[in-house]
């Protein structure tokens, strides 16, 4: 549930589909204006999301858009980072074939980048290599951190607050709404031009900008309160810094040894203050800014939409695993890893993929087949869960599991000796689960409901 600003509730899933309906209408309309007789069934949509985002929140969004009435068939899903590395691997590189030669090596085969999304919420980080088809493989994933651009909004709200009274501050702004809007759209876009070793303004509503104040590197001038240089340069500092420690962590990790260039996307990368930072901090590597990088995920997600395949691989995020029940024996593995079959039971966690394993899209990365082995089993429900701690779990009942969905099979009460295999892949950002009952000669696949 998400509340309004009177604190009514409306369903998350309402919310969303609503904006995206929206979107969807007004993309739709316009696409119609550049051609001529479009239909509905010949648009493809592709919507981002942060790598960061569990399996549940994508399925969200897909269950959101198919409300919004897109059908899902006609849907992809796209990691943002990937959208990015793809536009700058295949456009902005053109540019820079005329105006800058150097920067055309990051994208050789075998160079490795960073891609630094900067976006409102969050800071996303991923390592990507170019391999020898010109096509990209990750090679390090860091999760992000809630270190966007809104945080700056967060700190220069708290700034004005203590400099006009935190009490009075509070009761104006919870009587006056719109003043309160007012001023986190001046904040907005104020911020935007702030400049290293320049002043800040930003307009008060009438009622505070008669406030009398007394804070060293601040004054009220008409209606407007400038922040000194050092002030409102403290407020990026801390943000920034957490910025550049995570982008430290990662430089200096082994699997980034190579890398030679950061590309700074997201529309927080326009920052002057944060991409000073990072050039200073970070001088050895070859920093790209595009031009407008807000634009950078969506335009490489309509380029993915186009392309078959830029991606070839990813890392897995967790580990994934089978639960299954008693009644069914495990009798071949792909791929075998140290599995003891004798020792399994009910609550073993039966490992399909490790976390930071390389995936390669559209393959087949784990195979079991199981047979059935009790008389009492009839309905058999086989769980899939996920691990998110970086050492995969022995048990299921270890509290670091999560379900993700269920693969569920009714076996008839003769056919015993049934061979259930399971079969799991990756498409581009979810893993698909295909059960095929060979006797049967049944194929059951899912996509699981991750919502559950
Ligand atoms: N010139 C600028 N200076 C500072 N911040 C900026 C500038 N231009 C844009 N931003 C900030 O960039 C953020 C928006 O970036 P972007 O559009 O990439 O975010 P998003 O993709 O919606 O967010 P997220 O990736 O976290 O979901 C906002 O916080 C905005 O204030
Ligand atoms: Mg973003």
């Amino acid at each position: 549930m998400l509340e309004d600003i009177n604190g009514r509730k409306m369903k998350a899933l309402d919310v969303f589909a609503c904006c995206i309906e929206y979107i969807k209408n007004k993309v739709f309309k316009r696409a119609e204006e550049a051609v001529r007789g479009l239909t509905e069934e010949q648009v493809h949509w592709m919507i981002t999301v942060p790598a960061i985002w569990n399996e549940s929140a994508r399925q969200f969004i897909i269950a959101a858009a198919t409300k919004a009435g897109i059908n899902p068939e006609l849907l992809t899903l796209v990691l943002e980072p990937e959208a990015a590395a793809v536009f700058c691997k295949y456009v902005e590189i053109q540019r820079s074939v005329i105006e800058n030669e150097a920067n055309l090596e990051v994208f050789q085969p075998g160079s490795q980048f960073v891609i630094v999304d900067l976006g409102g919420g969050t800071v996303d980080i991923t390592c990507n290599e170019v391999i020898e088809t010109g096509q990209l493989r990750e090679i390090y994933h860091a999760s992000g951190g809630p270190w966007g651009g809104n945080m700056i909004n967060l700190r220069i709200w708290k700034l004005i607050r203590s400099i006009i009274d935190n009490a009075s501050f509070d009761a104006y702004m919870e009587e006056n709404t719109y003043s309160k809007l007012s001023l986190l759209k001046e904040i907005e876009e104020e911020k935007m031009k702030i400049k290293p070793n320049e002043q800040a303004a930003f307009k008060l509503p009438s009622y505070l900008s008669n406030t009398k104040i007394k804070y060293k590197g601040a004054e009220i001038i008409k209606d407007k309160i400038h922040i000194n240089p050092d002030v409102i340069s403290k407020v990026f500092e801390y943000a920034t810094e957490q910025v550049c420690n995570h982008l430290s962590k990662v430089l200096s990790r082994d699997e980034t040894q190579n890398v030679k260039a950061l590309l700074l996307v997201g529309g927080y990368a326009s920052c002057e203050m944060l991409k000073e930072t990072i050039k200073q901090k970070f001088n050895k590597y070859d920093i790209i800014c595009p031009f407008i990088p807000e634009m950078i995920v969506l335009k490489g997600a309509v380029i993915m939409g186009h392309e078959s395949r830029p991606i070839i691989g990813r890392l897995a995020r967790f580990h994934y695993g089978l639960s299954v029940p008693n009644g069914l024996r495990i009798i071949q593995k792909k791929e075998t890893t140290h599995l003891h079959t004798e020792f399994y039971n009910e609550l073993n966690f039966l490992p399909l993929i490790s976390k930071g394993t390389p995936i390669r899209i559209g393959e087949e990365v784990a195979q079991y087949s199981f047979i059935v082995t009790s008389e009492e089993l009839t309905d058999v429900q086989i769980g899939i869960l996920i691990c998110e701690d970086d050492k995969a779990p022995s048990s299921i009942a270890e509290n670091s599991c999560t379900k993700i969905g269920q693969i569920e099979a009714k076996i008839p009460a003769l056919s015993k000796l049934t061979e259930i295999t399971i079969i799991i892949s990756c498409d581009e950002t979810e893993f698909k689960v295909t059960a095929v009952i060979d006797e049967l000669g049944h194929r059951f696949s899912t996509r699981c409901s991750f919502l559950h």
